[in-house]
């Protein structure tokens, strides 16, 4: 198997987040997708082992803020080489409530979501989500995966659906 030709899959780069018994937490992640139009729904792909993961188990809910090509790439890092078990990564990322969910202020769009079904594979959960509210922040190019790799030299850790270990 050649997995190059995985990375001819395109992506955007999401901090996808919820709360943690009151405070916001969330991970950095590429596996978003839009499932179903109307009602329109959005899944996305988190790892067992992300702190991320137990939280939107826990609270039933997430939000997906879309990252710009000028968003800060700091945030791709705090949000995708930490824990959110051990750190507090809003702390460092200006954050604003839509839809009663965390979302990080610098992001180009957000989509909140309520979880209507799951499925489990052996190292991640694949979370379908219910849209309830999304919009528009600012006038910029969504930040695509490639653009991450190529422009921003930016890598992806193992906890990634994408990741391949060189
Ligand atoms: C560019 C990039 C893409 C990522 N995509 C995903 C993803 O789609 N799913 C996932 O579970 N982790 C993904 N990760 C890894 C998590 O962001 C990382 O394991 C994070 O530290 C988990 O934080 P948490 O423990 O606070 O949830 C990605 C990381 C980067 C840098």
């Amino acid at each position: 198997m050649n997995k190059n030709a995985f990375r001819q899959l395109s992506y955007g780069v999401y901090v996808v987040s919820t709360w943690d018994k009151g405070r916001a937490t969330g991970c950095t992640a590429n596996s978003a997708m839009q499932i179903t139009s109307e009602p329109a729904s959005i899944a996305v792909s988190i790892n067992h082992d992300n702190y991320t993961n137990q939280c939107i188990q826990d609270t039933g809910k997430f939000a997906i803020s879309i990252l710009g090509e000028h968003s800060s790439p700091g945030i791709i890092g705090t949000f995708g080489f930490k824990s959110g078990k051990d750190n507090d990564k809003f702390e460092e990322t200006e954050q604003i409530v839509r839809g009663y969910m965390p979302i990080v202020a610098d992001a180009c769009a957000y989509i909140v979501c309520e979880v209507i079904d799951k499925m489990e594979t052996s190292t991640h959960t694949v979370f379908l989500g219910k849209v309830l509210d999304a919009d528009m922040l600012k006038a910029d190019a969504p930040m695509t995966y490639a653009y991450y790799h190529n422009v921003i030299k930016g890598k992806s850790p193992k906890n990634a659906p994408t990741y391949i270990a060189e």
